[in-house]
């Protein structure tokens, strides 16, 4: 994982090279069984070169705890690993740089479950036509994986009331999880 990190760092796959602060090339357990993807890195992301540092990464972070999910035991990474100006969606032609970064990653981790956060990433790692508000928590199994979209942390700080719905989807990996062991 090192190693591709490494490679990372220097990618100039995509055009978003040219404005990033740093590369986010993802954090946490490299044979996590719990593998989360996100959208793309905001600004503190771009700042520190972490995933999910900021406000939305905070509530995420307090979610796993109150769930008793210790942080160090899952992987977080993005759909892609540099920040779009002005935190825009990424770009499909972005995303199709990115992917193979992502693959390795995913191969490397070979986690038991994909959590994608959000519309962007659950549409290529869950369903593509995903109806997220409808379809999150719901199991989808994808390449041999079980895969489940969750709604955003970003959108729950924009609406708290969407939080105990998402936190039943934590609940539901951890007893995943749990079971599987
Ligand atoms: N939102 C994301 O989707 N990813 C991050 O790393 C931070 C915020």
């Amino acid at each position: 994982m090192e190693e591709l990190k490494n490679e990372c760092l220097d990618c100039r796959r995509c055009e978003l090279w040219k404005t990033r602060r740093n590369v986010v090339f993802g954090k946490g357990d490299p044979h996590a069984d719990i593998m989360f993807i996100g959208e793309g890195p905001g600004e503190q992301e771009d700042l520190q070169g972490l995933p999910f540092v900021g406000r939305a990464g905070q509530l995420l972070d307090k979610m796993l705890d109150a769930a008793g999910i210790p942080l160090d035991s899952v992987y977080i990474a993005n759909t892609v690993k540099c920040r779009p100006p002005h935190n825009r969606d990424p770009l499909p032609e972005e995303k199709d740089a990115c992917r193979g970064w992502l693959k390795r990653q995913i191969e490397l981790i070979n986690p038991k479950v994909i959590i994608a956060l959000g519309r962007i990433s659950a549409a290529d790692y869950v369903k593509e036509d995903i109806r997220i508000m409808k379809e999150h928590g719901q199991w989808i199994e994808r390449d041999g994986r079980m895969c489940m979209a969750m709604l955003h942390p970003a959108a729950l700080l924009r609406n708290p009331n969407l939080k105990p719905e998402a936190f039943a989807d934590i609940l539901k990996v951890r007893d995943y999880i749990d079971e599987s062991k």
